[in-house]
């Protein structure tokens, strides 16, 4: 026998008595699983499905809820979101465990973009294209939350959002399905690490399914009304995505689609969820949702809310009691089958086994590793560079950007310069040193800047008053700078859930300021902090320079110094389109052509236009410019006509023709010229992030196949149409080299 016949025998067997190994714990999960079921009374079984926000006190207090405590010790509670602390856990563990049964509680909370160290928003993370880095950034905040006892996020939110009027549009990925699905398993990824039951690893949770970002109106909670084909195309797959990542819990959402609260939604939870995707972890409500089914006039009480909740496939109740007060009844009743119960049970229990809490009910009650994360140097290393990567840089006319290091006199002017939370945004911790510990862009600066820069400052005025008081002053200081940096925005409440907002401009007299500082004929650069996009159109017109710094976290003053000064090259590239005015959205990239599209930006000659508006976009999906320039060189296929089993080989060279060394995002767009159903104008079908030193050239390649150009056909069939394609590549949707093929059965 060779060596390596040998080695691979070897090999071999290894890898079939790890499958045997693997196979053999998950049944005895699943047997353990069942051995507890048996043993459960109806009520501790319910119990399990019941979750409740945690207003706990270590000394007991009766809540208006009534006595938390004894409804645990009486095995009536499977699940607390909103404790944090290895403390309290513990405690709250400790009277789980006085129960009948010993069954812990699991902890869960909303880890969204970090939980001691605040991360970019979910959003602005999108805008780095950057999955390994969008992973790291969930694994951090998955060491962090697991350290201080929490074992469940409450994240990610993979609803695709193409309404900036909608506050929630921050805690996705933004409008793309094909970028959303990327991130949607990176985060996944990042949450679970190497798995549940490791002590760095929290339990994910795909939200919210399905297809709350469609909401009428970019009102939050409001209903959805979509064809099938939407959903299936351009909603569910990040939520596919995150389950095949092996998301270990979804939540349901509180809209009504097409008529149905997706809470009570069958077709939504058993038949695509459970069903067709064969999910295997459980259902959590979103809070109150349950409940809220009887304002839909869906049920008629929280009964029947319960009945309906319990038969869609809705495992756990976050929050509306619907399900302690009424599923024993419903049972005896014959209304909710026992069945019922017990799957949702078992899933619940199923993955109280893989976080190993039924071994170790305190495993993530360590105070060593609880401290050790607090003050965690290498985590705010990270969260800096992912604030650097999530900057997108709008307009840089005559190469204002970067600064010299040298520049003196510069002044920093705005409601934003010396902001301190309003730079972590919605879905964030308070903690005591947020003061010392949260980067201001002044206190960023001062670090950049040699310590006797003069560097000056003027609030102007707040984020969102009419007062001009402040404006004489900012003048003034801008007068004396050689420079002005101008940082404005959105406040951290202005954005986020049951944030929605009809008037997407720059809030209060923000956008008068960068007019009365501009008028002092100084360099002026506009840094706009938001967790959407906004509209600045006079900004966008008139100022040199504007930089998208979103809500970068608790770095954020030294993210967004690193890239004034040059120290960072900014790459990002928005995931979203950004409307020229709120009357335009929903505005995205990859819509339809309709029978009468318009020719030109400006063309309304009876075609599908907006008389007083461009049709395009501010700025489009995937834009974002570098310090230094990308050219985009010549661009070609193998084949120009295709066969089934062919691969098409995209090649396109790009060389970095300017000052610095750069980052770029090369995208590839696919059009499907005819179909049995419309297809969307162009549809992003990857995309490769690269470095490029100054002066160097890159041919960047794509390889496609049939697999690429499936969509859901007139019959909701999920294949690809034989016919003519457009292969599209270029820095952003909206400028693109174009080339045709065939591709052929
Ligand atoms: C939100 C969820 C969140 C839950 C728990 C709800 O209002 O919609 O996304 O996870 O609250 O805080």
């Amino acid at each position: 026998m060779t060596t390596n016949l040998f080695k691979n025998l070897c090999l071999l067997c290894i890898a079939m008595a790890q499958v045997v190994f693997c196979t053999a714990q998950k049944k005895t999960i699943d047997q353990k699983v069942d051995s507890v079921l048996k043993l459960m009374t109806l009520d501790e079984k319910i119990g399990q499905m019941n979750q409740y926000n945690g207003d706990f006190n270590a000394t007991g207090p009766i809540t208006q809820d009534g006595d938390k405590q004894n409804q645990i010790r009486e095995g009536k509670l499977g699940s607390i979101l909103n404790v944090t602390g290895v403390d309290h856990t513990r405690t709250l563990q400790q009277i789980a465990l006085q129960s009948r049964l010993k069954i812990p509680l699991l902890f869960g909370q909303d880890v969204i973009h970090g939980y001691r160290t605040i991360f970019p928003l979910p959003l602005a993370e999108a805008a780095s294209w950057d999955m390994e880095a969008i992973e790291q950034t969930a694994r951090i905040a998955a060491t962090e939350a697991a350290a201080a006892g929490i074992h469940w996020t409450f994240a990610p939110m993979v609803d695709i959002a193409r309404d900036p009027r909608w506050g929630r549009v921050m805690e996705g990925a933004g409008e793309d399905t094909y970028l959303g699905s990327l991130i949607a398993a990176a985060r996944v990824k990042g949450f679970q690490g190497k798995g549940l039951g490791n002590t760095d690893a929290v339990m994910a949770c795909a939200k919210h399914f399905a297809a709350y970002g469609a909401a009428i109106g970019g009102r939050d909670y409001n209903s959805v009304d979509m064809s099938l084909r939407q959903l299936y195309e351009v909603y569910l797959p990040p939520f596919k995505a995150a389950a095949e990542a092996g998301a270990a819990t979804f939540m349901n959402s509180f809209n009504d689609l097409n008529g149905i609260p997706a809470t009570g939604n069958k077709y939504l939870q058993r038949d695509i969820l459970k069903g067709q995707w064969k999910f295997k972890g459980f259902v959590v409500s979103d809070w109150g949702s349950v409940g809220e089914m009887v304002n839909h006039g869906y049920a008629k009480d929280k009964y029947e809310a319960a009945m309906l909740a319990a038969n869609a496939g809705s495992d756990m109740d976050m929050e509306s009691r619907s399900y302690i007060k009424n599923l024993a009844t419903l049972v005896k009743e014959g209304k909710v089958k026992i069945a019922v119960i017990d799957e949702a049970v078992k899933r619940i229990l199923k993955k109280k086994f893989e976080m190993g809490l039924f071994d170790d009910p305190f495993k993530f009650c360590n105070e060593a590793r609880e401290k050790e994360q607090w003050d965690n140097k290498n985590n705010l290393a990270v969260a800096r560079e992912m604030a650097k990567k999530s900057i997108v840089l709008l307009k840089n006319d005559n190469q204002l950007l970067p600064l010299s290091k040298q520049s003196n006199n510069i002044a920093l002017i705005g409601p934003f310069v010396k902001a301190v939370r309003d730079n972590l945004g919605f879905w964030s911790y308070s903690w005591p040193d947020d003061t010392a510990r949260i980067v201001t862009l002044f206190d960023g600066v001062k670090n950049k800047l040699a310590a006797n820069a003069n560097i000056l400052y003027a609030k102007g005025c707040n984020i969102n008053d009419s007062s001009k008081a402040g404006f004489d002053e900012a003048m003034a200081v801008a007068r004396q700078s050689d420079v002005v940096v101008l940082s404005v925005g959105e406040a951290s409440n202005m954005t986020g859930e049951a944030k929605s907002r009809s008037n997407l401009h720059l809030p209060g007299v923000q956008e008068d300021l960068i007019k009365a500082v501009m008028a002092t004929g100084k360099p002026v650069i506009v840094l706009i902090s938001a967790g959407r996009p906004l509209v600045f159109n006079w900004t966008a017109d008139n100022v040199p320079a504007i930089v998208y710094t979103w809500w970068l976290g608790t770095e954020a003053g030294n993210a967004i110094a690193d890239v004034l000064f040059g120290d960072h090259n900014p790459a990002g590239k928005l995931p979203i389109s950004f409307p020229r005015t709120e009357g335009q959205i929903p505005v995205y990239y990859n819509h339809y052509n309709t029978g009468r599209p318009a020719k030109r930006d400006n063309d309304v000659n009876y075609v599908s236009a907006y008389t007083d508006l461009l049709n395009s976009p501010r700025y489009a999906f995937g834009y974002g410019l570098s310090f230094t320039k990308f050219t985009y060189g010549a661009f070609t296929v193998n084949k120009t006509a295709l066969k089934a089993n062919d691969k098409l080989e995209v090649s396109v060279t790009v060389t970095n023709s300017g000052n610095y060394d750069g980052e770029e995002v090369v995208q590839l767009y696919v059009r499907d010229r005819f179909g049995s159903v419309v297809r969307p104008v162009k549809e992003l079908k990857g995309f490769k992030k690269i470095f490029l030193k100054k002066g160097e050239s890159r041919e960047v390649k794509f390889t496609l196949t049939t697999n690429d150009l499936k969509f859901y056909n007139d019959a909701l069939v999920y294949d690809w149409e034989p016919g003519d394609f457009d292969i599209m590549a270029g820095p952003n949707s909206a400028d693109v080299q174009k080339l045709s093929i065939t591709w052929n059965k």
